[in-house]
């Protein structure tokens, strides 16, 4: 133990406004931003958000109000504090903080300069503001009591029992080298709004169900349910629960695009406008969600998995276990259930895939082709067996009209495989060795085999085939026929 007490010591305050700028380089977007500040609205038991805009270029004003607990001075400077409560406490179960931060850093990562007017019952409403400007002039951490147009919000606070107003009034990084007359700036801020909109639909989907409203603009925000539960043909997997059913895992197969209405179809897009973008684990952190369509690099994004997506279901006191960050946007499994998760979500992946398995073998049946094409065939010689590599198979029907002088090589090359294949050896192997022997590409990536079956269709349809009829072609075709998954993806460039 050390002896504090005879020690020398000397402050070493953070210099204001070097920190400031450094909150500002947390990695916030105004998406994330504004949904930072609704967190704290719901944890202090809004009924009612209101987000509102006024575009005015670079005097645009950005604002959130609820009809929450509020605060009075006190708690309203404390709440201003950065680091207003230590990330290690407990907090209630409903509480969707952690750090003490994110008013702060989420309002300075888009303003210079913003204010806080809060009213809690019984008391008159107040208001304190953070400004850049003013602590890099004073060089010190002080709040200041102004705000533009101050009788206006006040106004509209004070018509509440109790209420808190976030006005951002200095939006320097989404304004900047706007001007107010410039339509060009006006509507890609509009977009950057319809986003905002979008993202909120999505992170409080499940608050918004429970009835919590949030206006746009006085537009009621509806909510965006990633499993879109309650359509024809999803399917659902049992709950996984960890930590004694705190922790809950439940994968979902979406229905396939033929079983869904076009309409349907468009909303699981969802914000991210992208059916690939959107598989993947939607982490939720007391019915928020953190994590939209990720696999948290445990896998790789690919087409095929479209129709995959997997709900986690945190409680807020896993927050360390999980590296919540401040911004409520990244969470990553502890190692200690890596292993149980890849094996769960392996299981969902699988499922997702079958639904294209199942549509392709539907297409091969509807397809029916006359022509099929084995990679090897077995002949006799002198009354003994052989395997010889399919001349007419279509790779080997194109690598030979493409190969012009080699053509003499690449014949001798096949020759000596074929001749060469170790029969006895795979035939005592098959039968004195447990494990069984894997199917073609099995285990390894599948790039090679989607990148060939992708060049054979248009190839086949660069030589006159219809598509369908190179698609029934290429499911004839080994070792394509493993993989009827992937005719789905193929497009005709
Ligand atoms: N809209 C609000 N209504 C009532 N109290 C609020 C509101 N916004 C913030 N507060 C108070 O201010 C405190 C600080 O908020 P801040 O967002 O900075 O941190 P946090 O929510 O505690 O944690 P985190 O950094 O994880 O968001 C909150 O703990 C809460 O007590
Ligand atoms: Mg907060």
């Amino acid at each position: 133990m050390i002896d504090y007490s005879n020690l020398q010591s000397t402050s070493a305050e953070p210099e204001a406004s070097s920190m400031i700028e450094t909150f500002r380089a947390i990695g916030y977007s105004i998406e994330t931003a504004i949904a930072d500040i609704i967190d704290n609205s719901i944890t202090a038991g809004a009924k009612n958000i209101w987000i509102d805009y006024d575009w005015k270029g670079p005097k645009t004003t950005l604002s959130i109000l609820d009809d929450g607990n509020g605060m009075n001075n006190e708690q309203l400077i404390h709440a201003m504090r950065p680091g207003s409560k230590n990330p290690l406490v407990d907090r209630p179960a409903d509480d969707l903080g952690r750090f003490g931060l994110g008013l702060k850093t989420a309002s300075f990562s888009q303003s210079r300069k913003f204010t806080v007017i809060s009213k809690s019952i019984d008391y008159k409403a107040v208001l304190w503001s953070w400004d850049l400007d003013y602590v890099n002039k004073k060089k010190s951490w002080k709040l200041i009591r102004y705000v533009p147009d101050e009788e206006r919000w006040i106004k509209k606070i004070e018509s509440f029992n109790s209420g808190t107003y976030v006005i951002w009034w200095d939006l320097d990084r989404l304004t900047k080298d706007t001007s107010e007359d410039s339509e060009e700036s006006k509507s890609k801020f509009l977009r950057t709004m319809d986003s905002v909109k979008s993202h909120l639909s999505m992170v409080f989907h499940r608050y918004i169900d429970d009835g919590l409203k949030i206006f746009f603009r006085e537009r009621l925000i509806t909510s965006w349910d990633p499993f879109m539960f309650g359509v024809d043909g999803l399917q659902t997997k049992p709950e996984t629960r960890l930590e004694a059913g705190q922790i809950k895992i439940k994968g979902f197969v979406l229905p396939h695009r033929s079983k869904l209405t076009a309409e349907q179809y468009n909303y699981g897009k969802g914000p991210k406008d992208s059916w690939t973008a959107h598989q993947g684990f939607y982490v939720y952190r007391n019915r928020r969600l953190l994590v939209a369509g990720d696999w948290l690099d445990l896998f790789k994004k690919e087409v095929h998995y479209d129709l995959c997506r997997i709900q986690v279901d945190l409680p807020n006191n896993f927050d360390t276990d999980w590296q919540i960050d401040i911004k409520k946007s990244i969470a990553r499994p502890p190692s200690k259930y890596t292993e149980s998760i890849i094996a769960l979500a392996k299981e969902v992946r699988n499922q997702a895939v079958e639904v294209y398995r199942h549509k392709g073998k539907v297409l091969k049946r509807k397809l029916a082709s006359d022509e099929y094409f084995p990679f090897w065939e077995e002949r006799a010689r002198h009354g003994k067996r052989f395997y010889k590599i399919n001349r007419n198979h279509p790779l080997l029907s194109e690598l030979y009209s493409k190969s012009g002088d080699l053509k003499r090589d690449i014949e001798k090359v096949i020759q000596f495989i074929e001749e060469t294949i170790p029969i006895p050896l795979i035939t005592l192997q098959e039968s004195e060795n447990e494990k069984p022997h894997g199917q073609p590409f099995e285990g390894i990536d599948h790039n090679a085999i989607k990148e060939t079956m992708q060049k054979l269709f248009n190839n086949f349809v660069f030589s006159g085939f219809s598509k369908e009829k190179a698609k029934a072609r290429i499911l004839n075709t080994e070792p394509f026929n493993f993989y009827p998954e992937y005719i789905e993806f193929l497009t005709n460039e």
